[in-house]
């Protein structure tokens, strides 16, 4: 690894700088559960929380006596409040289709599909809906009419493949089912009913939703409805009422990657889930109330949740939504929606920022970006090489430029810098300081906690609002997976670095779980959709460095007797996880092995496959792998070397 620029304090012009010091001095005073309670004052509850954390550990619970509706917050109040005709959304599609929507707009489909809902399917608080929808602007208001009856969804990304789909609709419970016909990718109509079909087979639902937004290619069948059938007989000025529902009650179910077994539910509750969100929004992006902002990633992931929908629309601000990839038609396209709606905090990926850095600056430089303000990543490490590209082209020096580190079971940004409370000088790549009421430690494998400098696990130490409930259905995974490797501190499952100003730098996964462009994916599906091929007896999957996407998988396939590896061989393996999860697993490399190099106890020694994979040479071989002697590990590294040559 290239050495860090720990020491690089950069600061930006027009922008008020605090130092460390103060920062610290001032967070140390936000550990407290009612410093959270203060904060949630700010929302417009039902019932006004007075109580901030209750529970029994590690079942945490937020403002236990607030009631409150996602519905009404994101909605009704901007509605009554001055912001009816502002504009909540901004849609572009791939194909050049506009579609604008005010807050007033937003507010009469809402209640016109929550009436739908609740007499056409009988939905009740508490019910389950799977999502499979592309970037549309029916998709926010799905969720948001959802909200509005107490009804738990579980939006499921529509680049997933049908198996995908069918687990977490069976996982889930989810007894309907809303999608979309298709969307624009690269200039080519992507069809999502083949998936759905498959996928309900699995997994039958009552009924399917299907928003039209190629026209004219779904094959509509007895269960089918479309989005304009659905909510043609409801009055324009149909009005159901909010539910106020408990701050503890489920918003939604999201399914993220682990190490092990099937992906995992994620749960998130309502209140603490508002409450971070209004918080993040002002320190981390510091919100105005004309920010154009747009959050480039796709609402099927929770950067999407949080940051598309939930967080700007409850601050009342304009959200940008944009149908296509970054460099199709050309690698000038974000920048030229940047332009076209004056766009001011901007949040993406690096993996984006490096596959946009390889292009001549002319594609950037064409377009007037002069209204961003502030600049966020978020994913994945930031290289500094990526983040001075980012500060320099992008914000022409005008704007900072942070790394937002959180996850799906954090529910909004928890390190990062805080332009909008206290901003510390930026470093590059850093990720900064645990934002207020957030308490971070980098430890070792004993708990104590890392020295200045020092690699160790990244964990957070008091419970947050915004952090996940449980696991759905799955109490004892919750447990297991979180909060018992240090006891009492939530595991992250990411390597960290805290500098010598206290500043973190997160690294990676410290587990087997790959972040592919920033998508988090378990080395175990990978391998589970691998062996499923005919031919494949066993499979090991490693993530290996890649310059644009960060982390590649590359596969190593141990064949059935009777096989001979070959390239189409090859070809089927990837198409089959390419069917089995989605492309955006597909392995980079398909390696054939005879045999897997494994520990005494069968846990296969990945780090060796990574190195010979890599040409590394095998190095301190005393801490490469656990529960296996040097003179093993030497041997299959030998052994793995021949056979690759
Ligand atoms: O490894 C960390 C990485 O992404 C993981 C979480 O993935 P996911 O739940 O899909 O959520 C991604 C978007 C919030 C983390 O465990 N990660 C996320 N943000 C950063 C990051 N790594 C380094 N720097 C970041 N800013």
């Amino acid at each position: 690894m290239t050495a860090l620029p720990f020491k690089e304090y950069v600061k930006v012009e027009g922008w008020e700088f605090v130092e460390p010091e103060e920062y610290l001095k001032a967070h140390s005073e936000t550990l407290t559960p009612e410093f959270w309670l203060e904060v949630a004052q700010d929302l417009d509850w039902f019932v006004k929380p007075t109580r901030a954390l209750e529970g029994d550990p590690p079942f945490y619970k937020w403002f236990t006596d607030g009631k409150l509706n996602m519905s009404y917050l994101t909605l009704d109040r901007h509605v009554k409040k001055g912001r009816k005709n502002k504009v909540a959304l901004y849609w572009l599609g791939e194909d050049g289709t506009e579609r604008v929507l005010t807050y007033y707009e937003y507010y009469r489909l809402v209640n016109r599909l929550a009436y739908a809902f609740q007499n056409k399917w009988g939905l009740k608080k508490g019910d389950r809906v799977a999502i499979y929808m592309p970037m549309i602007p029916e998709l926010p208001a799905v969720m948001l009419a959802l909200a509005r009856l107490g009804v738990i969804f579980s939006v499921v990304f529509s680049g997933f493949s049908a198996n995908a789909l069918a687990d977490r609709i069976k996982d889930s419970g989810a007894r309907y089912l809303i999608t979309a016909d298709g969307y624009y990718r690269r200039g080519k109509k992507i069809l999502l009913e083949e998936n759905v079909r498959k996928a309900t087979e699995m997994a039958p639902v009552e009924s399917i939703l299907v928003f039209e937004r190629l026209k004219g290619v779904w094959n509509f069948r007895e269960g089918d409805v479309s989005g304009e059938d659905f909510i043609r007989d409801v009055p324009l000025n149909t009005y159901v009422e909010p539910i106020p529902v408990e701050s503890e009650h489920t918003l939604f179910i999201l399914y993220t990657s682990g190490t092990t077994g099937k992906p995992k539910g994620i749960v998130h509750d309502t209140g603490g889930y508002a409450v971070l969100l209004h918080a993040t929004l002002n320190w981390v992006f510091d919100a105005r109330e004309d920010d154009v902002f747009w959050c480039a990633a796709d609402v099927g992931w929770i950067t999407g949740h949080s940051y598309i929908v939930f967080g700007p629309f409850m601050e009342g601000l304009t959200s940008v939504m944009y149908e296509g990839v970054p460099n199709w038609p050309d690698p000038g396209i974000w920048w030229s929606v940047v332009e076209r709606y004056g766009v001011t905090i901007f949040y993406t990926s690096p993996t984006a920022i490096r596959l946009l850095m390889r292009y001549p600056d002319e594609y950037v430089e064409k377009y007037d970006l002069s209204t961003l303000r502030v600049l966020h990543s978020v994913g994945e490490p930031i290289n500094p090489e990526a983040w001075w590209w980012y500060f320099e082209k992008v914000g022409k020096r005008r704007c900072p430029v942070g790394s937002t580190w959180w996850m799906t079971e954090t529910g909004g940004v928890m390190i990062s810098h805080t332009p909008g409370w206290k901003l510390v000088p930026l470093k590059p790549g850093t990720n900064g300081y645990p934002i207020p009421g957030v308490k971070a430690a980098v430890v070792k494998p004993d708990g104590s906690e890392a020295s200045p400098g020092e690699r160790g696990y990244l964990v957070l130490t008091r419970p947050w609002p915004g952090m996940l409930m449980t696991v759905w259905g799955d109490d004892e995974r919750y447990i297991k997976t979180y909060w018992e490797k240090f006891p009492g501190r939530f595991y992250t499952g990411d390597y960290a670095i805290m500098d010598e100003d206290g500043y973190i730098w997160v690294l990676g996964r410290a587990d087997e779980v790959m972040n592919v462009a920033g998508h988090r994916l378990g080395t175990y599906e990978i391998e589970s959709a691998i062996v499923e091929h005919e031919a494949v007896s066993e499979a090991a999957v490693v993530g290996v460095p890649d310059e644009v996407k960060g982390e590649v998988p590359v596969a190593f396939v141990v064949l059935k007797e009777g096989y001979e590896p070959s390239e189409g061989l090859k070809k089927e393996i990837k198409d089959t996880v390419r069917e089995i999860l989605s492309p955006i697993a597909v392995p980079k490399e398909v390696v054939f092995v005879s045999k897997l190099p494994k520990t005494r106890s069968g846990k296969i020694m990945r780090r060796l496959l990574r190195a010979v994979f890599l040409g590394k040479p095998l190095g301190d071989v005393t801490t490469l792998e656990d529960e296996a002697s040097v003179e093993e590990v030497k041997k299959a590294y030998e052994h793995l070397k021949g056979e690759l040559g």
